[in-house]
């Protein structure tokens, strides 16, 4: 048994959880728009394609904002094809994922769908093939009430009100060579520069997204942000990361401990936009978009340059990189999700990647059934519970020996505060392979009361940890009661059995 103590204070807060952090991301990628959320003709289907099988595990997800068309597809993409009617629409070559797109679903349709879903829209721009013009075109058709062609082609489209799209990228990972339109820093920083303040033009309540780094492996990553920066600090509100994470080898220990990684990156983007703000003398702070993460297995992808194994013939929605999630993955998305909380004074906006199907909580089946995968739960239960102010949180645990990571703690925590629910929240993982961990949690400020929720996801009785939720066995690996929670004035005590994930939330009263 390893043992851990957590020590939170009510006054020592990171920052106020934005919903933004649980964020999830549609492309036009294999099977996630099309038989994932839309499948005209499924039983399932309601009157517009959508699939409420889909959508109401989307609602349950809880994913609070929804980036869109992409992704590697909008560095290639004419946002002009996605609009009339259907039968009308064109069907194009889709280079990035070699996939024949029809264009049946598109920008109203993505706003609709939303609606349904309860979520926001963050819309990306082409910056791959197109360029200023189209984005501040794509703005005033969006967002411009009427009396002008565009605003008025949008409500001849059957769009009266306008979409209010707040949340715009400019462009996807510019600065990887297998992106359409590949660009070097300057081009793409004074690029990004030019369309935030052409579409800003047209809406300056809207808030932009310039592209970061496609990855902390990139040989240009730093210099890439400072250098965008540079051109666009005062134009851009956010700065994009992307990061997916596999275990390699067998290597078990060093994947779950795979948010050290993931605080040295963000900490290191910090690092970097801060160092552009000195030297620029700028006032305000640009923030950090987290728009793809994930565990993706990438292994045995294509090459460095074309990094995503796609289909030879040109195919409508083939599926691509239907990753099965296990147990072990799952408790690393919950520590990702850590990771993201803890650094909620500058993420603002996360999104994981993707939502159905293409790697994804949510899978679905053409004309068959929808289902949650183990990561499905961790993220579930996060965008639910995580709510108030982020606490900080004081952790001294055992420690295990990674050969990615050197030493790292075998239990992971994050802890938010609902003072208007009266509520704290805990989001633990024990990466022990073996070891249960006893864990003491001491609440500075607070007197705990009632437990209110305390769940677990484990390996299942008769599984390991490659247990799996699959069309056949759909609730394999999902989250059972965490018994023996006990509270005693300003201490909890809890046992972590091994390679867990647990969620624990307490009644308190400011002491
Ligand atoms: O999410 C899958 C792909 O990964 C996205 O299209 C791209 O932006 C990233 O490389």
């Amino acid at each position: 048994m390893s043992t851990a103590r957590i020590t939170i204070a009510r006054d020592f807060t990171i920052g106020e959880v934005t919903r933004r952090l649980f964020g999830s991301f549609v492309e036009h990628m294999g099977r996630c728009v099309y038989t994932g959320i839309y499948e005209p003709g499924h039983p399932e289907a309601d009157e517009n394609g959508f699939r409420r099988d889909v959508l109401a595990l989307t609602k349950e997800l809880g994913a609070t904002v929804i980036r869109y068309p992409g992704g590697n597809f909008v560095s290639g993409y004419n946002w002009e094809d996605g609009l009339g009617p259907a039968e009308n629409r064109r069907r194009r070559l889709d280079g990035a994922w070699h996939t024949v797109e029809s264009n049946e679903f598109g920008l109203h349709e993505f706003v609709n769908w939303s609606k349904l879903a309860g979520t926001e829209v963050m819309e990306a721009v082409n910056l791959g093939t197109r360029g200023v013009n189209a984005a501040r075109e794509l703005v005033e058709y969006a967002n411009h009430p009427g009396g002008t062609y565009l605003s008025d082609l949008r409500r001849a489209n059957g769009a009266e009100e306008p979409f209010d799209i707040k949340l715009w990228c400019l462009g996807n990972e510019l600065d990887g060579p297998w992106q359409i339109g590949h660009k070097t820093a300057d081009e793409y920083g004074r690029l990004a520069q030019e369309a935030a303040k052409a579409m800003k033009f047209v809406d300056p309540s809207i808030e932009v997204v310039a592209v970061g780094s496609s990855n902390s492996g990139m040989p240009t990553f730093g210099a890439w942000e400072h250098t965008v920066l540079s051109h666009a600090y005062d134009e851009v509100d956010y700065v994009s990361m992307h990061a997916y994470y596999q275990e390699h080898d067998g290597d078990a220990k060093s994947f779950l401990a795979t948010a050290v990684d993931t605080d040295y990156f963000i900490e290191s983007v910090i690092s970097t936009v801060d160092a552009v703000r000195a030297k620029g003398k700028h006032k305000k702070f640009v923030d950090l978009s987290f728009d793809e993460w994930n565990v993706w297995y990438q292994t045995g992808l294509d090459s460095d340059d074309q990094p995503h194994n796609v289909s030879k013939e040109w195919k409508q929605h083939p599926r691509l990189i239907e990753d099965e999630y296990n147990v072990t993955d799952a408790i690393v998305v919950g520590t990702l999700l850590n990771s993201l909380l803890r650094h909620g004074d500058r993420v603002k906006i996360a999104n994981q990647a993707q939502l159905v199907n293409v790697i994804a909580p949510i899978r679905s089946e053409e004309n068959g059934p929808a289902w949650r995968q183990s990561i499905f739960w961790p993220f579930a239960r996060m965008a639910e519970l995580a709510r108030g102010q982020i606490l900080r949180t004081a952790v001294t645990s055992d420690r295990y020996e990674t050969a990615k990571f050197g030493d790292a703690d075998l239990v992971d925590v994050s802890a938010t505060w609902d003072e208007e629910r009266g509520r704290v929240a805990l989001f633990l993982a024990n990466r022990g392979l073996e070891e249960a961990s006893e864990v003491e949690v001491l609440l500075h400020g607070f007197t705990g009361g009632r437990v209110t929720r305390a769940e677990v996801l484990q390996v299942p009785e008769g599984g390991d940890r490659f247990s799996s939720n699959v069309e056949q066995h759909q609730d394999l690996v999902g989250l059972v009661p965490l018994d023996g929670v006990a509270v005693d004035g300003s201490r909890a005590t809890l046992t972590l059995p091994a390679l867990s994930w647990a969620v624990v939330e307490l009644e308190v009263t400011p002491a």
